[in-house]
């Protein structure tokens, strides 16, 4: 008994000032002056709208009632206790273009306002790749969403759903209302306003969510849009949560606004007053100066002398600041930099700067006006004809998101030219790590780290995202260290450059020697197959401190997959690990490395595992299969010789570009 009388107590005289049940409700036809707590991009503007987000790309705004809500009046969260509630709102989004955005927005029940470690993007400021679908999230959302994310279940790229800690909704349907039996879809990126009711029954657990276009004579649906049971109970597990909204932008150009809102706990929402809700902007094209055209005209010969000087002063500085700019690149939006202030921030390009030269071109280090620090690749592109598919490709590429990925930030374009916007890596590349002999080796813990963050890099890029993408250049050079000595893959997507705008009658072969699976020797086709041989290439490098296919001093051409092999047979395959080490190596882990890099080094593709099982292997959650008698026999050097590959005429001019072609072989030999 005094176990109750004190839960009682906790659960009415509570810690937080949360409002009596019964009675909350609070009614905002526009929020000037509202009481609410704002973080990230959220702003309520001069005429009252809250601004959740302000259109600067990858970035989140959250917007919360003040004071947390009691949910249900006993904190063993019973069912029976559990209150209803009942909210109205208008929203609208602004993008860019009138049927294109980037992402959505959120109506969020949840414990805590803290929302420091969720993404922009498709999570929405709501949760992370990490976070996404933990119970510990207590969170519940009925989501906005504009844009198909794969990744979550998405139904449509125009959708409404119910969340509960994570954004895989439990029950969505397209936007649209029910006038009467008949479905009347809506677009959420139309700019017009819209709408939203969501109710809840404590007792049956049943949410519904209803929507319909703002119109001051329109009555609200009958039937709602959905309609499922969530047990809100466990979400709000010690019965209060803060009750607001979420949103967050990604790469295009985005406005998310909430024009008014009403909440009530038992009860019906208040009813908005539409007509004193502000209302939303109208976007309208920026007004073009006239300047020239009326100066010129009417100006004396000094005058049109004084204006030569000064166009010619424009032009010069124009042609320094020349950039390449087509119409259908303004969809593209503020994902694309300006040349100036790529310029302004690598210090004109300048050797200075300059962090190394790749295959791809020079990459220099560069400050923006924010602050941030980028890292510049500058790339040189010959011809003209696929940039469309390259540069539409390079903004989706901008969408992944992964903590073992290096984040590309945007893009700028020239006459010949691509610049590539990345995360700056403070710690550079691996192979520095692997073969500097004045840098301290790398622990065997912390290469087994590197070794499965880049595996879980690319399990992300070839299963994990909306699309598969084939990485096709994996390699110790391309990975890179952030500050935290985590591994992120870089260069993604890239070698598709050397697809486009090519002559379709030559394959090429893009990749690096000792790197390229042996099937890309007659089909070219680089595959989720031929980049997981690379990465047991990249496995072995990492554990045995060498390149893949090295020349010794009596031109000896050693593989390394051979040698490795050999020792396999003989039955001490750790005898190759790096000697830097010292022997200071688990001896499990080492020789799961080993063994998975030759799995994975199998000639056959069918027989290479997929990176999901990779990544169980190195996680210990699956067993490694032991490797194949067949592979008893096999020669990787002259299985690729036979292939016409040798790897070592080509490990030459590969030394230097990193990049071959099949073309390169025959003018080689
Ligand atoms: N995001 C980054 N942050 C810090 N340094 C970087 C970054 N990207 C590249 N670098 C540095 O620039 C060098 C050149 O990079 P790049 O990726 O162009 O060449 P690569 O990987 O050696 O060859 P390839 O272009 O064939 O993949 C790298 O070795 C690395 O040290
Ligand atoms: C948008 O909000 C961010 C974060 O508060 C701020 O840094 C940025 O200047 C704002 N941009 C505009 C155009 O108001
Ligand atoms: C806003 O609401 C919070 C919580 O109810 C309260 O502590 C705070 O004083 C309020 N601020 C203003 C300016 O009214
Ligand atoms: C918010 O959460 C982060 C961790 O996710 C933590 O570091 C930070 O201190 C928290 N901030 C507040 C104000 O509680
Ligand atoms: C959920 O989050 C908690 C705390 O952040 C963490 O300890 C736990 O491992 C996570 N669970 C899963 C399945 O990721
Ligand atoms: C409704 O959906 C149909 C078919 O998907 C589409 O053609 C139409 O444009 C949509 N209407 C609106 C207003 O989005
Ligand atoms: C949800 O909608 C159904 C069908 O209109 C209705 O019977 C039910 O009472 C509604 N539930 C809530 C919580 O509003
Ligand atoms: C809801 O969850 C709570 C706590 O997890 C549990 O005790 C209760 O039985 C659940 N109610 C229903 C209706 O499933
Ligand atoms: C709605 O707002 C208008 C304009 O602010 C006002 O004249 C009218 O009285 C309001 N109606 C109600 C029912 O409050």
């Amino acid at each position: 008994m005094p176990h109750l009388v004190l839960l009682l107590f906790l659960g009415l005289g509570g810690l937080l000032p949360a409002a009596s049940a019964a009675d909350e409700q609070f009614v905002f036809d526009g929020f000037k002056g509202a009481n609410l707590s704002l973080d990230g991009m959220a702003t309520v503007t001069p005429d009252g709208l809250l601004m959740l987000t302000n259109g600067t790309s990858q970035l989140k705004g959250h917007a919360f009632y003040p004071a947390p809500l009691r949910f249900h009046g006993a904190p063993d969260g019973t069912a029976a206790a559990m209150e209803s509630f009942s909210t109205a709102f208008v929203i609208g989004i602004i993008g860019a273009f009138e049927d294109l955005s980037s992402h959505g927005m959120a109506f969020v029940v949840a414990k805590s306002t803290n929302f420091t470690s969720a993404l922009p993007g498709q999570f929405m400021g709501l949760v992370s790749s990490a976070t996404n679908g933990n119970a510990t999230n207590h969170l519940f959302a009925v989501e906005f969403d504009t844009i198909l994310n794969s990744e979550f279940d998405d139904m449509s790229g125009n959708h409404v759903g119910i969340d509960v800690d994570g954004l895989n909704s439990l029950d969505a349907d397209n936007a649209g209302y029910y006038d009467d039996a008949t479905f009347r879809n809506m677009s959420l990126v139309s700019r017009k306003p819209m709408q939203v009711w969501v109710d809840f029954d404590g007792r049956t657990m049943q949410v519904n969510v209803t929507m319909a276009p703002l119109e001051a004579a329109r009555r609200r649906p009958r039937r709602p849009l959905l309609s499922t049971t969530v047990n809100l109970s466990s979400v709000i597990d010690d019965g209060t949560a803060y009750v607001g909204f979420s949103s967050a932008t990604g790469i295009l150009f985005c406005r998310h606004y909430v024009l008014g809102w009403s909440f009530r706990m038992n009860g019906a929402a208040p009813p908005l007053n539409v007509s004193s809700l502000p209302t939303l902007p109208v976007t309208a094209p920026r007004p073009r100066s006239r300047a020239l055209e009326i100066v010129l005209p009417i100006a004396s010969a000094a005058l049109v002398f004084a204006a030569a000087a000064a166009v010619f002063a424009f032009l010069r500085r124009r042609r320094m600041y020349a950039e390449v700019r087509e119409d259908w690149e303004a969809s593209f939006g503020p994902h694309r930099f300006s040349y100036k202030d790529l310029l302004h921030a690598t210090d004109g390009f300048s050797d200075k700067r300059l962090l190394g030269i790749g295959g791809f071109g020079r990459v220099y280090r560069g400050v923006l006006a924010s602050k941030t620090e980028v890292a510049v690749k500058k790339v040189a592109h010959g011809s003209r004809q696929g940039m469309r598919e390259f540069v539409a490709e390079v903004v989706s590429i901008g969408r992944l998101r992964h903590r073992n990925l290096v984040q590309l930030l945007g893009y700028c374009r020239r006459k010949g030219e691509l610049l590539l916007v990345y995360d700056y890596m403070p710690n550079g590349s691996l192979d520095r790590y692997l073969y500097d002999r004045s840098r301290t080796a790398l622990s065997w813990g912390q290469r087994f780290r590197i070794i499965k963050g880049v595996a879980s890099g690319l399990l992300y890029l070839h299963e994990d995202w909306e699309k598969v993408v084939v990485h096709r250049d994996i390699k110790a050079s391309n990975v890179l260290l952030d500050k935290e000595m985590n591994a992120r893959l870089g260069d993604f997507g890239l070698a598709r450059l050397y697809d486009h705008g090519t002559d379709p009658h030559t394959t090429h072969v893009v990749g690096t020697m000792g790197y390229m699976a042996p099937e890309l020797g007659h089909t070219g086709k680089a595959s989720k197959a031929s980049d997981v041989f690379s990465f047991g290439a990249f496995m072995l490098e990492v554990a045995c401190g060498r390149k893949p296919v090295v020349q010794d001093e009596r031109d000896n051409r050693l593989v390394l997959v051979d040698w490795v092999l050999d020792r396999w047979r003989a039955g001490c395959v750790t005898d190759t690990v790096d000697p830097r080490l010292q022997g200071d190596f688990l001896e499990r882990e080492a020789s799961l490395v080993l063994r998975l890099g030759l799995l994975c080094s199998h000639p056959l593709p069918g027989a290479r595992p997929a990176m999901r099982q990779i990544v169980q292997y190195l996680d210990g959650d699956a067993p490694l299969p032991e490797l194949s008698p067949t592979y008893q026999g096999f020669n990787m050097l002259s299985l690729m010789q036979d292939q016409g590959f040798d790897p070592y005429i080509m490990s030459f001019p590969m030394s230097s570009t990193g990049i071959s072609t099949i073309s390169d072989l025959s003018g080689g030999r």
